[in-house]
């Protein structure tokens, strides 16, 4: 008897029918169901899914300690926003969540609020305000905010090997008693994603575009609540409607105000025209 397409999804299906973890069971045969619904959908050719074998082997191979090319992938193709957008807490008041990307670092240096995290960071100053807030609007003390944003030239510190490790337009700093917290750093500009991989062929062969709008990175932890990973983005930039990443929510759109040069609202006189920024975030207990 002929072994019909059908009958093949059935068995490699039924294969997993003995497994003792019900998770990994389920996730498995999920898998193969959707895999093979694809194939079918598309009628992929041998020569097909050897070209998509030969593009998996290249993401392999272009991952080391410091690029991370699946993620990249799983970025582009919107896989790590749906399950940012699928579990995060927004839905009773909390800010939105985004994606974490690859360039936080865990040994960002600790500040104090108001400090100016730029170390001399290419760009036009910035002046951030926030607070930290629960959910229904209680001030959080001593949240650790985490920050990390690119330059005017779209640059992270960590992409840049003339500064040999030392961090710029990086730092954590920490909420006062009311929850309010502030830090000086630069307008952040767009940047594209690392297009010298086979995701950035994937992007070209697909006439897509690699940039991210311009953003500011916010980690923000305070006990009790679960942490928070997101982004505030400027306002007006181009790609707000085309992240590369697909990372953009309306919530997380700041308004980022010009300023004369004067003096700022904390009392630094400003040589220069600036910028400032405020957000309050929310968090969702645990
Ligand atoms: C980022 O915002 O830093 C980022 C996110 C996903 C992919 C590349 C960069
Ligand atoms: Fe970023």
């Amino acid at each position: 008897m002929a072994i019909s397409p059908e009958m093949i999804t059935q068995a490699a299906i039924a294969s997993f029918a003995q497994s003792d973890n019900p998770r990994l069971k389920q996730i498995m045969q999920s898998l193969v169901k959707h895999l093979h619904a694809f194939a079918q959908e598309t009628h992929l050719t041998e020569a097909e899914w050897m070209a998509g074998i030969q593009f998996l082997t290249a993401t392999g191979h272009k991952c080391d300690d410091v690029r991370q090319e699946f993620i990249l992938l799983s970025d582009t193709l919107g896989l790590s926003m749906l399950l940012v957008a699928m579990h995060d807490g927004a839905q009773s008041g909390a800010t939105e969540a985004t994606v974490l990307g690859p360039f936080h670092t865990p040994d960002a240096p600790a500040m104090a609020s108001g400090s100016d995290l730029s170390n001399s960071a290419p760009g036009e100053p910035l002046y951030v305000t926030g607070r930290v807030l629960s959910a229904d609007g209680k001030a959080l003390a001593h949240a650790r905010i985490d920050v990390w944003q690119a330059d005017a030239e779209g640059l992270y510190d960590v992409q840049r090997s003339e500064l040999g490790g030392n961090r710029r337009a990086r730092g954590v700093v920490e909420s006062d008693a009311e929850g309010n917290f502030s830090f000086w750093s630069v307008l952040p500009e767009a940047y594209p994603v690392p297009t010298d991989g086979p995701v950035g062929q994937m992007l070209v062969a697909n006439g897509r575009h690699p940039w991210r709008p311009a953003h500011i990175h916010f980690l923000i932890e305070a006990q009790g609540y679960q942490p928070l990973v997101t982004h505030i983005f400027r306002e007006g930039d181009r790609y707000l409607d085309t992240d590369v990443v697909f990372g953009v929510r309306p919530s997380l759109v700041g308004k980022f105000v010009a300023h004369k040069k004067g003096n700022a609202p904390d009392g630094r006189v400003m040589t220069e025209d600036y910028w400032s920024m405020d957000y309050a975030f929310k968090l969702q207990p645990i």
